[in-house]
């Protein structure tokens, strides 16, 4: 079921088609059409009235000449779908392919009201009868829901099992068989881990005479963790700190204050896997605001739009590299957002887990999303060790107002208590000497490295797959060349890779044409996983998948 019904207007329709059809997504979308009646070619006999039917206007719309009527969009959809196949593609098919794509991108969420078929013509220069019978091929396929008089709905067919598990990882002993990319962590570096863990044992007799239980977190760790923050140019107190168990403990924690069941949380689309699933077990309604394309951050118009018409009392982004597509949001569009968070009385958390991974130490970085709240009300800020130093650890914090510390705290009686003093006190350690600087050194050397490992195999193995390289972080967002993520996955689990599909990283099932590539192993291994994607890419393409558990409305 759809977690946000919203409504979109021509313009910003025909925008994101065109551009679309400026970033040569569109021959994605006709490899992902589903075969069937309105599958291919002409539409079906009937399906679109008598008033000459969409396949008369193949070559004579306006839109396969590529005329713009508004200046709105380019429209070419005939066009585009030529250039991407090489052969002619009726207008209404082309543009049915390019909304299809747009919602399986998750450009245009599930349960999106689309603009009236007159409105929506007017806007791409095409005809009413392309538009008509554009929505009734997407209806076939069941992309569009529509009544009577109240409009048409995006959706997704009806039968795709949308991943909701969470991304497990393998226990270590399965990777003599399977090469595991479903995680996106790395070993430890060392010797620092130990070290600080030695520092740790010294430190931890008065410690031990003690209760032991620090809901908020041992002062000491607080301190440090606020001084960093304050060192980055966003001064901080100990009281607005809590120690987490990871940042997967802070988004829980402040899920549970914030949002009560049925509450609405914005959330960046994709998104991470595993907090997604956290807010839909908390009973929260996602609404997906789409991310800019390639690495560019946040779409400022779609927020600004969610954050007016839904109200949502919070929103989950991730401003730091990414996680799935990497992508880095820049200082304006931090400032712009936490201004449109405030304007629509929404909490922002910023997690920040990613935040030490770039690999570029030259490029200044943009500054934390918590420097631009003034009022420091707007942003609660999450962050972890597990990629700086080491999952492992399992410790996170919040950075908040005081009393909204003071409650979070409050309510951990009830939930974990508090986080282990060992582990706290190492990573306190590390941050007030010199293994901090060195552990992360460390990391940031070893996931660059592996990053362009496994962008050099992707290139030898996989040509057609399609990404931008981020910049740090650790995971890249890979489009599969028109084939079915599910089914890839699916395939590689049998050839020993395994990879998560781009649903789990999306809302009502978008993503199809995706995976998401972590930046765990190096080469000879990367080499090898790129090989057996590509084998299994082989498997899907040529149909010798079998189709148990994978969406059956994707050709591939
Ligand atoms: C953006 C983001 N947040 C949180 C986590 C989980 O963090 P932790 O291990 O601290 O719970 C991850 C792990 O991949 C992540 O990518």
């Amino acid at each position: 079921m759809a977690q946000w019904t919203s409504v979109m207007g021509a313009t910003r329709l025909a925008r994101l088609l065109g551009s679309q059809r400026a970033s040569g997504t569109a021959g994605a979308a006709r490899a992902l059409t589903p075969l069937g009646p309105s599958g291919e070619g002409a539409p079906e006999a009937g399906g679109h009235g008598s008033d000459g039917g969409a396949g008369a206007e193949a070559s004579p719309d306006a839109a396969s000449s590529g005329a713009v009527s508004s200046g709105a969009a380019p429209s070419g959809f005939a066009r585009a779908a030529d250039e991407a196949s090489g052969r002619r593609t009726p207008a209404y098919r082309a543009l049915a392919d390019g909304v299809r794509l747009l919602i399986l991108e998750g450009r245009v969420p599930v349960a999106t009201r689309l603009p009236a078929e007159r409105e929506l013509a007017g806007a791409l220069g095409v005809s009413r009868t392309t538009v008509a019978a554009a929505f009734e091929a997407l209806r076939a396929d069941g992309f569009l829901e529509s009544r009577r008089g109240s409009g048409s709905w995006t959706a997704v067919p009806a039968g795709n099992p949308v991943p909701t598990r969470g991304l497990e990882p393998l226990p270590p002993e399965a990777a003599g068989s399977m090469i595991d990319l479903g995680c996106a962590a790395l070993p430890a570096p060392e010797p620092w881990l130990t070290r600080s863990f030695q520092g740790a044992l010294a430190e931890l007799p008065p410690y031990a005479h003690t209760h032991g239980d620090y809901p908020a977190g041992l002062p000491a760790l607080r301190e440090a963790l606020a001084d960093r923050y304050t060192a980055r140019g966003v001064p901080t107190m100990p009281e607005q700190i809590m120690v987490t168990t990871g940042a997967m403990g802070a988004v829980a924690a402040l899920t549970r204050l914030l949002t009560p069941r049925g509450e609405r949380i914005a959330v960046e689309h994709p998104s991470y896997a595993n907090v997604l699933q956290l807010l839909r077990d908390a009973g929260a309604r996602l609404v997906p605001v789409p991310m800019a394309g390639g690495l560019a951050g946040w779409d400022l118009t779609a927020w600004r739009q969610v954050l007016r018409d839904a109200a949502p009392r919070m929103a989950y982004v991730i401003g730091d590299f990414h996680n799935p597509t990497g992508s880095l949001a820049p200082d304006d569009q931090r400032r712009d957002l936490v201004a449109a968070a405030r304007a629509a009385g929404t909490v922002l958390v910023a997690d920040e887990t990613m935040a030490d991974l770039a690999f570029d130490e030259e490029t200044p970085l943009p500054r934390p999303v918590a420097a631009f709240d003034s009022g420091g009300s707007t942003v609660i800020t999450v962050g972890s060790v597990s990629k700086s130093i080491w999952a492992g650890l399992r410790i996170g914090w919040v950075r908040a107002a005081p009393e909204v510390i003071r409650s979070l705290v409050a309510a951990r009686a009830y939930a974990d208590l508090g986080s282990p003093v060992l582990e706290q006190l190492a990573v306190a350690h590390m941050m007030n000497g010199e293994a901090w600087a060195g552990a992360v050194a460390v990391r940031r050397e070893r996931a660059r490295g592996n990053r362009d490992a496994l962008v050099a195999a992707l290139r030898e193995h996989l040509p057609d797959w399609e990404f931008t390289v981020p910049l740090g972080g650790l995971t890249l967002w890979a489009r599969t060349g028109g084939l079915s993520g599910s089914r890839i996955a699916e395939a590689g689990e049998r050839l020993g890779v395994r990879v998560p599909s781009g649903p789990r990283f999306g809302v009502d099932g978008a993503f199809e044409g995706y995976v998401r590539l972590p930046f765990t192993i190096a080469d000879p291994l990367a080499r090898e996983a790129a090989s057996r994607l590509a084998t299994a890419a082989d498997l899907v393409r040529t149909g010798a998948v079998p189709e148990a558990n994978v969406p059956r409305s994707y050709v591939a």
